[in-house]
């Protein structure tokens, strides 16, 4: 399971998923179904920022309740503290457990997500999941990279002799492997039982502002983290920046701004997958 553990350096560092998030939400918002009295529903909450600062402002006046949940516990915890005057209710959910709790079935208006559903190891059950959590003509609207440029790196290191053992794979995104991941992502999605949806992809390029930022994001997004031993961390933090530096974005890496630095690019496909319940 790819369950955060680093809410602090995660929130000082994701420019890039707030730009990204906020560069969807500008083309796609027309395209949410609010109700007066919402019932408002969000998984992978992270440290609760960027539902703040780009979700609730488009929440209607007078929704009735607004759940904001995460797989990691630590995000949960970090997330109750970095929410001001809210009327969130925060709390540790897996959006791919195996039974939904009684008390979310058909209680949802809207469920969101952002930069999370890539990571969820198992799309079918989650969408089988909010499938279930919605009403009738409630809607799910995620926002997320198809794949991730990372995704050969985490692999490689699944099959490290000395850091293969800790499970890298749960990086990995889902349909990394298939030739056509946006298909596998709509199949999931029908064999839950959503009729009515639609799925959009948007080529989308982030330079870091400095090598800091690059660093700090890209070790704040590794899962796998938590689980290394802490008299080994430097010794896999070489590796793993080692292994980055080599591999991912070889061609951008090239590029140099006019100061003469290395610049960081990251270049995504982001799929906006909005879905309405037609039918329980
Ligand atoms: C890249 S962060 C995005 C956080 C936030 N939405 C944002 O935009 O900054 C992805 C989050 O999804 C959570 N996550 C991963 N798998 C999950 C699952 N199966 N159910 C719920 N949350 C999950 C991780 O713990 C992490 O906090």
């Amino acid at each position: 399971m790819a369950a955060f553990v680093l809410p602090e350096l995660y929130k000082e560092s994701s420019d890039i998923t707030y730009v990204g998030a906020q560069y969807m939400l500008e083309k796609y918002k027309n395209l949410i179904k609010w109700k007066e009295d919402a019932s408002i529903f969000e998984f992978g909450v992270g440290d609760g920022s960027h539902s703040r600062q780009l979700l609730w402002p488009l929440f209607p006046r007078k929704y009735k309740e607004f759940i904001a949940t995460d797989l990691s516990k630590t995000m949960v915890d970090f997330a109750k503290n970095n929410q001001s005057a809210s009327r969130a209710k925060i709390c540790n959910f897996d959006i791919t457990c195996e039974n939904v709790p009684y008390d979310y079935r058909s209680r949802f208006d809207n469920i969101f997500s952002i930069f999370t559903m890539m990571l969820v190891r198992n799309p079918e059950q989650a969408f089988k999941n909010i499938h279930t959590m919605l009403k009738s003509n409630g809607q799910t609207f995620n926002i997320f990279p198809l794949t991730l440029p990372t995704d050969d790196i985490y692999m490689k290191l699944s099959h490290h002799a000395k850091w293969g053992k800790y499970d890298h794979k749960v990086m990995v995104t889902p349909y990394s492997s298939q030739s056509h991941p946006q298909e596998c992502y709509e199949k999931a999605l029908r064999d839950a039982g959503f009729r009515n949806y639609h799925y959009m992809i948007q080529n989308f390029c982030y330079m870091f502002k400095n090598e800091k930022e690059w660093k700090d994001f890209m070790f704040s997004v590794n899962a796998v983290a938590g689980n290394i031993p802490a008299e080994e961390i430097e010794e896999y933090k070489e590796y793993f920046f080692e292994l980055i530096d080599k591999e991912v974005l070889l061609e951008d890496n090239k590029t140099f701004d006019s100061e003469g630095r290395k610049c960081r690019f990251v270049k995504l496909r982001l799929s906006l997958l909005e879905a309405i319940k037609t039918r329980d």
